[in-house]
């Protein structure tokens, strides 16, 4: 462990909240949150995440803060500390660390979409063309490696250079400078959607209780978005708490985050959807919505060239607050564990991810034919791998571990230095059985859903 220089702590409690909330807020609420409440069920389905944020991901976020806070290392070192570096529960941190350099490397890519969909949009792409040439946009981004490359590679130096100006002079200085632009975006444009002639409808699809619509799946894919939308299980929060005074309440904190990135992921909705339910057209699931449907609809309405931009603006400002956290989880390994300068540490694991996302952005195009799972393409496979197994593994680890093994009273201890001792007795329970339960449950489905268990046997010949 590097000894020589004190640990940096973030500044002010604003500054943590932002940059955590940075980290949570993402992709995930723009493109994927308000579509999967639309189809399954609108507000009974909102009702059911806020329950799964309240009851799983609250207790978790505040497990991995806590486990960063009380050892002051990264996510390998926490446990290291905590357990010593034979016991097994030290692959916790390297799965998580490992789940955030995989994600890293085709985030990044995704997120160099948002960068060129900022410069069509600045550049008036989407004006006056008919709605197939706007979506053939996408298709052609996807098929042009070289472009996505330049793109992802650009994303990446930006990443870079926020991390490598450290905690307090790199992340959370960029987080309060991106997470209030990101708010005041969004703000114009959620305004503009409840003033367009699509507000009810907008506001009916996301907000109307279908309880018919809420099946077991709904539920699952509820707590699956909640755990991946909160950044848990991924080195980012224990890591981010490592930063964390003790004289912070672990669960103000957390409850802050867990606000601002439900609150953020409820508006995206309503900037979204009545828009495009004002031009007449039907809804779309992850990408298709953010890099077809939309610029469709931004073709088509008036002012729809400034709203491009903001729109494309606040999608890249999402991303890079997310993936700087994950590159930092990863920095914080090579400086904590194996003494590294910061700039060392954050070039080695920039570059690295830079490469690993290369075949990524070639996956749709020079490698589309490279199956690794099953017919999954390279992209496709990382994103099996990261999101469906190592991110519910970790965090069902952090809540064993938490809620089962971590001695009593440091456990208690943790939570009480800052005045968070009140909530004990409900996070003592949520963490032992409620949040490792419902992960299982999660993992079991998973699990069975994309076929690991068949594709592992076929490996074997069986
Ligand atoms: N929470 C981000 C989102 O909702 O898009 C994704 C993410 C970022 C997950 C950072 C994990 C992480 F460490």
């Amino acid at each position: 462990m590097n000894s020589q220089q004190p640990r940096a702590l973030w500044a002010s409690r604003l500054g943590f909240v932002l940059a955590a909330a940075g980290s949570a807020v993402g992709l995930g609420n723009i493109w994927k949150f308000p579509y999967i409440a639309g189809l399954n069920g609108g507000g009974a389905f909102v009702l059911v995440y806020l329950l799964c944020i309240a009851l799983v991901g609250l207790p978790i976020l505040m497990a991995e803060l806590m486990i960063g806070r009380h050892t002051r290392r990264d996510a390998v070192g926490a446990f290291i500390a905590l357990e010593g570096r034979k016991s097994f529960w030290t692959c916790t941190g390297w799965i998580s660390v490992t789940a955030a350099f995989i994600i890293l490397s085709y985030y990044s890519v995704v997120a160099g979409w948002t960068l060129d969909y900022i410069y069509r949009a600045v550049a008036g792409s989407f004006s006056g063309q008919s709605p197939e040439a706007v979506e053939g946009l996408f298709g052609r981004l996807i098929a042009d490696g070289p472009r996505q490359l330049f793109w992802h590679l650009l994303f990446m130096l930006l990443c870079l250079a926020i991390v490598i100006g450290g905690v307090q002079k790199g992340i959370e200085r960029w987080s309060k400078i991106l997470m209030p632009l990101l708010l005041f975006l969004l703000v114009l444009l959620f305004v503009n959607g409840m003033l367009s002639d699509g507000a009810r409808e907008g506001l009916i699809f996301m907000f109307r209780p279908d309880f018919a619509r809420l099946t077991p799946a709904s539920v699952l894919e509820a707590l699956g978005h909640a755990f991946f939308s909160l950044s848990l299980g991924m080195a980012a929060m224990i890591t981010y708490g490592s930063y964390l005074s003790r004289e912070e309440n672990l669960f103000s904190a957390g409850l802050r985050v867990a606000l601002l990135d439900t609150g953020i992921a409820l508006m995206a909705g309503l900037a979204i959807f009545p828009i495009v339910f004002a031009v007449g057209l039907e809804p779309a699931a992850g990408p298709g919505l953010i890099f077809q449907t939309i610029p469709v609809v931004f073709s088509r309405l008036p002012g729809g060239y400034l709203l491009a931009i903001v729109f494309f603006l606040l999608l890249a400002f999402a991303a890079l607050t997310s993936a700087i956290s994950l590159l930092e989880a990863q920095v914080a390994y090579l400086i904590d564990e194996k003494g590294w300068g910061r700039k060392r540490a954050s070039g080695f694991f920039a570059g690295l991810a830079f490469l690993v996302g290369i075949p990524t952005a070639l996956s749709y195009n020079l490698l589309a034919d490279w199956q690794i799972i099953g017919s999954l393409n390279f992209f496709d496979s990382l994103d099996l791998i990261a999101s469906n197994y190592l991110l519910p593994v970790g965090g069902l680890l952090v809540a064993l571990y938490v809620g089962w093994m971590w001695k009593g009273s440091e456990e208690k201890a943790e939570l009480l230095s800052g005045g968070a001792g009140p909530v004990y007795p409900v996070w003592h329970f949520l963490i032992r059985y409620v949040a490792p339960l419902a992960v299982a449950v999660i993992l079991y489905f998973k699990l069975e859903e994309t076929g690991l268990v068949a594709w592992l046997l076929s490996l074997f010949g069986a």
